[in-house]
């Protein structure tokens, strides 16, 4: 059974939090993948701040982020439109980071559920994610019902590692089923 941190709250965000949340992004990275990429270009925290920026312009774009108390964002997702049409999904969920000292906690289970109810306000059902193939927080996504559809070899996209593709058919019935 999951408890919440007590002291975390979550809100849906607006384009002002993009910095925010490019922080969290760029640290919960480097603290959760202390062995990969630190030196990317990707890991710019104002290019990824442009990036959120460039994505709240879309039609269907939505972010949440997490709290705490006296720390501002510690956490956010974002979901909007699928960049991939071979999945056959009506949302991506392009993101979702915790910074390490509140991980496992259920603040990154609370996220992706204010992720799932966005799409589904939107009449939309069925979302994709892009991860890593060897992210060992894979099973996050697994404990939350996704199921692994493809595996993307490295390469395929120019300098990119390989990765698994998780969908949910119907967000609906999202909840992993008890072990
Ligand atoms: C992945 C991430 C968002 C999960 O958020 P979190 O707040 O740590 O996860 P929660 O506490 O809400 O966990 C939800 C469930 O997933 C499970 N889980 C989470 N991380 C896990 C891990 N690394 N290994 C195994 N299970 C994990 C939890 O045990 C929990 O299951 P339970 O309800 O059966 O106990 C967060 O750990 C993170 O930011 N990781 C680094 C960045 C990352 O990998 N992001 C995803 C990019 S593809």
């Amino acid at each position: 059974m999951m408890t919440t941190h007590p002291a975390v709250t979550w809100r849906q965000a607006s384009v002002a939090d993009s910095l925010a949340a490019a922080r969290v992004n760029v640290q919960s990275w480097r603290e959760s993948f202390p062995e990969r990429h630190q030196d990317s270009d990707d890991l710019s925290i104002e290019g990824r701040a442009a990036m959120f920026r460039h994505r709240f312009g879309a039609s269907f774009y939505r972010m949440f982020v997490a709290e705490a108390q006296g720390q501002g964002a510690i956490g956010f997702v974002d979901v909007g439109r699928p960049r991939d049409a071979r999945w056959h999904c009506d949302a991506e969920l392009y993101a979702i980071y915790v910074l390490k000292r509140y991980q496992g906690l259920g603040v990154g289970q609370r996220l992706f559920e204010l992720a799932c109810e966005a799409v589904l306000a939107q009449g939309l059902a069925t979302m994709y994610l892009i991860a890593l193939q060897d992210n060992p927080y894979r099973v996050f996504y697994e404990r939350l019902g996704g199921r692994p559809i493809a595996q993307v070899p490295a390469g395929a996209v120019a300098g990119q590692d390989a990765h698994v593709i998780y969908a949910w058919f119907d967000l609906r019935r999202r909840r992993a089923t008890p072990p």
